[in-house]
């Protein structure tokens, strides 16, 4: 006899609408290979009338309870997206003993300690592998096949919107204005893009991948943020003219017992492996002790590469109902004592200048610089309208705040800062 396994969806919308076509689709291939019986058995949608996806209105309702307490339904499948009710729900759906399987990064790592302290207390399983990276596996390949390696580093593109938007304005050199404004005629981005552009959906990524990365929570408040909607270009002209790609790039470092996590535009070298990720895919670069430098690369988003990713957590979790999957680290509400976050780490910067074309002017920068011990490795001059010239310049290794500090040293009356780019190797 098959087993047979019930779930219950949480929203039934873009994903929930693919995940129920992958599983009708595979559903008896699923059983001949696995023995297990999959069926749909409720969805939780906001308005029936509008229901859409070509999902049977059958088993939709507009009640949560009829998801959440129902004994048959043993795994919950949340995407609703938003933070609440979607996180009130898992807790709900949890504490009941059910399994969740999620894809969403914002409501799991606003909430993660508390869901994941549930789900341990009712020995039931949290999935969250579409949460980060779409189809990609690097939730699994942190979690399992790196489990016994130290990872001191995690770099990804994460967020397929903005990675499009700066692959057109490299190659068409447009503005982001214009760009994003074809992106949302696309439908690749949203009416209201700040989610993405302003990289707060590359920070909740970046708080799961760290934590699973490091073995310890690394909260979403500990993460530095900066979006691309600054980003001229100018500034990817003049960085490709210097050998470098531009990318939003969510990184985590780990040194010791101090642990970096920011979300910013950064340039790669171009011979980079995440440089040449272009469009909207994803790609999660990961350096290890053991493992050295690894890339995982696939569709971050849409509904059947996040449908597969979302289906391999749900036959996971009905093959190991009674021994769920849990990550090797103890996920505390507040970081644990013996870590700590920097906001001063090392890297390369790429800054922009307008200078008054006067004689000093260049001197006052480079001593700006070198009374901070920032030593200078590239350096292009360009006239710039008004009779000012343009100074491009890419430091060595400095630190941010030695950075920061030069910069805001210089007189705004004969030079202005019109960019600051990390650069990193
Ligand atoms: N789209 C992607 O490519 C992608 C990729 C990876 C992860 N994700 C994540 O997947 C999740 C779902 O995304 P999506 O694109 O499928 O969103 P969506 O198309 O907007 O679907 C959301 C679904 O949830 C239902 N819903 C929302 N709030 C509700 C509430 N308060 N009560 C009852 N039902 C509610 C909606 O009901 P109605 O149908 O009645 O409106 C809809 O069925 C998000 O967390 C997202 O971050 C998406």
């Amino acid at each position: 006899m098959p087993d047979i396994i019930n779930l219950g969806f949480l929203g039934c919308g873009n994903i929930g609408g693919g995940v129920y076509h992958l599983l009708m689709d595979m559903h008896d291939e699923i059983l001949k290979r696995q023995n297990i019986d999959i069926r749909i058995k409720r969805a939780l949608v906001k308005s029936i009338a509008e229901a859409r996806n070509d999902v049977p209105t059958a088993i939709m309702t507009e009640n949560a309870d009829d998801v959440l307490t129902d004994p048959d339904i043993q795994i919950v499948c949340e995407f609703m997206g938003g933070e609440q009710p979607a996180a009130s729900f898992m807790q709900r759906a949890l504490a009941n003993g059910k399994t969740v399987v999620t894809a969403n990064k914002m409501a799991l790592a606003l909430n993660w300690s508390a869901l994941a302290a549930t789900a341990k207390s009712t020995n039931a399983g949290l999935y969250y592998e579409a949460s980060v990276g779409g189809v990609i596996p690097v939730i699994r390949s942190l979690t399992v096949s790196l489990d016994a390696d130290e990872i001191d580093e995690v770099m990804g593109i994460v967020n397929g919107t903005t990675n499009y938007i700066l692959t057109q304005m490299a190659q068409k050199g447009s503005s982001y204005g214009d760009v994003l404004a074809e992106a949302q005629r696309l439908g690749l981005a949203e009416p209201n893009p700040a989610a993405d552009v302003e990289g707060y959906d590359a920070a909740y990524k970046l708080s799961i991948l760290s934590s699973i990365a490091f073995h310890t929570h690394v909260p979403y408040a500990k993460i530095h943020r900066e979006g691309i909607t600054g980003v001229s270009p100018e500034d990817i002209t003049y960085g490709r003219e210097m050998g470098y790609t531009l990318k939003l790039l969510a990184i985590g470092k780990r040194t010791g017992d101090s642990i970096e996590v920011r979300v910013h535009p950064t340039f790669l070298p171009n011979d980079h492996s995440l440089a040449r990720v272009d469009g909207t895919l994803n790609a999660i670069f990961n350096h290890g002790k053991y493992c050295q430098d690894m890339m995982l690369e696939g569709r971050g988003a849409g509904d059947k590469p996040t449908a597969s990713a979302i289906c391999g957590d749900i036959l996971y979790a009905a093959k190991h109902l009674s021994m769920p999957l849990a990550p090797s680290f103890n996920n505390t509400d507040e970081p644990e004592a013996h870590i700590s976050f920097t906001d001063n780490w090392i890297c390369r910067y790429f800054i922009r200048l307008d200078a008054a074309d006067t004689p000093g002017v260049l001197s006052s920068v480079a001593s700006a610089f070198a009374a901070r011990s920032i030593s200078i490795a590239s350096i292009l001059q360009r006239p710039s309208e008004n009779g000012l010239a343009q100074i491009i310049l890419i430091t060595h290794e400095a630190n941010e705040q030695s950075v920061q500090d030069a910069l805001s040293s210089l007189d705004p009356a004969t030079v202005q800062v019109k960019s600051m780019i990390r650069v990193e190797a």
